[in-house]
């Protein structure tokens, strides 16, 4: 280029023609590309094209396409995979389906599908370890249960989902009803409390005792659990009790009846049960 600086030459080395073709033929691609699809502001792209479900709006819309795609026999990917997954498995669920749960606990094949199928449907809520948290998420190890830990039990917590209604203390107590009524709560599991105050609070448990029954121990018909244990679904702190009680708890369990089915259902319930039972 006919350029020195200090003993150093700027030199223009041409490109390949090939590339320079090819980057030509690029900007084509793009401007072309722009034109069809969406991108530009509200330019919808001149072949109306979507990224959802190419037209469909709605999740019921949806929903409604899939399952006339099933129907008629149109099966995308994901339909045949399904498919072909259950086909294979059917029948060894079928096996197990037949197979009581207190058997089941003693076939480690049987408890490793169902501790799969605990990792991928449960963990996120009871833990890999299920071991729950306090934040609502009840332990399913320790053989201590709001609903009932009977294979029956389990297995109907699992197909329906559970809903649990504490109801909220606050406007009809007041603060310092529920302080009155916390410290007797507290006192249930044998801890150490303001007496003066427990003694009131034992008069305004009457309320409680619809639910939670008359000594505190609980009522697995309504998930009403156990106070005299000492083990806590949202915590047994001075602090975490009363938030209970002031603003009630709403705890759900989804019901797994439509994504799991019965099947795989009694696996899981199968692995849940051995958690408290296999020592
Ligand atoms: C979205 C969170 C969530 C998921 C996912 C979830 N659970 Fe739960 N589960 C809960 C909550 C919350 C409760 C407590 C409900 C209550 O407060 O009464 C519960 C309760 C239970 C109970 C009743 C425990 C007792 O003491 O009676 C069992 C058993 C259970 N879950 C098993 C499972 C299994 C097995 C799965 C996976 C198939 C699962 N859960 C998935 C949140 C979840
Ligand atoms: C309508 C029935 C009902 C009544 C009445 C009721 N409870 Fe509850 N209580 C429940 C249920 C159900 C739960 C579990 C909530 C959940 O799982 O989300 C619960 C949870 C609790 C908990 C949390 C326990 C834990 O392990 O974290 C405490 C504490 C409690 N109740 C105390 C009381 C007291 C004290 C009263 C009276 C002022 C009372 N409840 C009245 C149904 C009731």
């Amino acid at each position: 280029m006919h350029h020195e600086f200090d003993g150093i030459l700027e030199i223009n080395n041409q490109l390949p023609r090939w590339w320079t073709i090819l980057f030509y033929i690029c900007i084509v691609w793009a401007l072309i590309y722009l034109l069809l699809f969406p991108g530009l502001g509200n330019f919808k792209g001149l072949l109306n094209w979507q990224s959802s479900n190419q037209g469909i709006l709605s999740l019921a819309e949806s929903k409604a396409a899939v399952e006339k795609n099933i129907t008629d026999g149109v099966l995308n990917q994901y339909d045949r995979e399904i498919a072909a997954a259950n086909e294979a498995f059917e029948p060894i669920f079928d096996k197990y389906f037949a197979t009581a749960i207190p058997d089941l606990i003693n076939d480690p094949e049987a408890l490793k599908i169902g501790q799969r199928l605990f990792s991928q449907n449960c963990s996120q809520c009871h833990g890999s370890d299920a071991r729950g948290a306090n934040s609502g998420f009840p332990d399913l190890t320790d053989n201590d249960w709001l609903y009932g830990g009977s294979p029956e039990k389990i297995t109907e917590t699992l197909l329906n989902g559970r809903n649990a209604l504490m109801p909220a203390w606050l406007d009809s107590m007041g603060e310092d009803g529920i302080a009155e009524v916390v410290q007797y709560a507290l006192s249930l599991s044998g801890r150490k409390v303001d007496d003066s105050l427990a003694e009131k609070g034992k008069d305004r448990f009457v309320v409680c005792a619809a639910c939670h029954g008359a000594d505190g121990a609980g009522n697995q018909m309504m998930g009403a659990p156990n106070l005299t244990d000492n083990i806590w679904l949202y915590g047994g702190s001075e602090r975490a009790v009363t938030e209970t009680l002031t603003h009630g708890r709403n705890g759900v369990m989804p019901s797994f009846k439509t994504t799991l089915g019965e099947k795989k259902i009694h696996l899981v319930a199968a692995y849940v049960y051995s958690l408290s039972h296999n020592k």
